[in-house]
């Protein structure tokens, strides 16, 4: 007699057993969404540029009777993202379960002002660095046929954005990335979907748009008159790599107060 999945919501949303690579623990929507793993059972491979923080958040969640560990990682350089990737395959015994890119880097400024130096920095962070990463992933989740990969976009990247121009751009490369992994990886049974935050309560956010008459008027912008807090989008990351949204994939997830309800 076959037996009969257990389709429960607490089931479908339990990662216990699960592995988790994640970057951008140290700080802020990753730091969130590294605790929420860990808190729904995963065990959590973190990497971050940030050694400190990064062994900060490992330590809050061991502290919490969790499971992680860190793995330093810069994903501005190839060589380190190698050897993230090899460090992570080693410790979890081969593919993760859930590959989870949070990390990101933005400059506000006109697009007039940018400099190459600008474009190559955000280029290699934001897209070709877990670009990178996930290439050297997939063949062992590929291995496995099964997997759940969660990037973290921007609404930039759905809607464009005053002084973010290349930015935008870069996040815009994020969501087609995910769209066409998603196409390439569901005969081997992977989903791909992607996170598009708005104005998120993070050192990034307000590093860029400090308290003034800008942010104010953002603010307002809002529908939900409030910025998101950084646990608030770290939910639906972890929602998209748990078994409840196994027959999405594709998808871009607009998680912004309502700021961006078009397109
Ligand atoms: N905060 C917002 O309003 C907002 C809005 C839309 C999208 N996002 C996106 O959400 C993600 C998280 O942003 P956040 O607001 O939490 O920012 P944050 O600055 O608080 O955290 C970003 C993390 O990425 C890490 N990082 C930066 N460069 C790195 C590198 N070269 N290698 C490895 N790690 C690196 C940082 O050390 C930091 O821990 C980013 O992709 C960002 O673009 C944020």
């Amino acid at each position: 007699m076959t037996e009969t999945p257990d389709t429960s919501w607490r089931a479908v949303t339990d990662l216990a057993g699960k592995s988790v690579v994640i970057t951008g623990c140290a700080s802020g929507i990753g730091r969130a969404a590294a605790l929420q793993f860990a808190s729904a059972g995963a065990t959590v491979y973190a990497g971050d540029k940030n050694v400190a923080d990064g062994e900060a958040t490992i330590a809050q969640i061991r502290a919490g009777g969790g499971r992680g560990e860190f793995i330093a990682l810069d994903l501005a350089d190839r060589a380190t993202i190698d050897a993230f990737v090899d460090a992570a395959v080693a410790r979890i015994g081969g593919a993760p379960d859930i590959i989870a890119n949070v990390a990101g880097l933005d400059r506000v400024m006109p697009f007039l002002q940018n400099t190459p130096d600008v474009w190559d920095l955000l280029a290699q962070v934001n897209y070709i660095g877990p670009v990178r990463m996930i290439h050297r992933f997939l063949p062992h989740m590929i291995e496995r046929r099964r997997g759940k990969i969660v990037m973290v976009a921007s609404d930039a990247g759905r809607v464009g954005s005053m002084g973010e121009t290349f930015y935008a751009g870069t996040k815009g490369a994020v969501i087609a990335f995910t769209k066409s992994l998603a196409r390439e990886t569901a005969r081997s049974g992977i989903t791909c979907n992607c996170v598009a935050p708005g104005p998120t309560d993070t050192p990034l956010f307000n590093g860029t748009i400090p308290e003034g008459k800008l942010r104010d008027a953002l603010i307002k912008a809002i529908p939900l008159k409030r910025l998101a807090q950084p646990v608030e989008i770290a939910h639906t990351i972890v929602y998209l790599a748990t078994p409840a949204t196994d027959f999405m994939t594709g998808q871009v997830v607009s998680v912004s107060g309502g700021l961006t309800m078009h397109g």
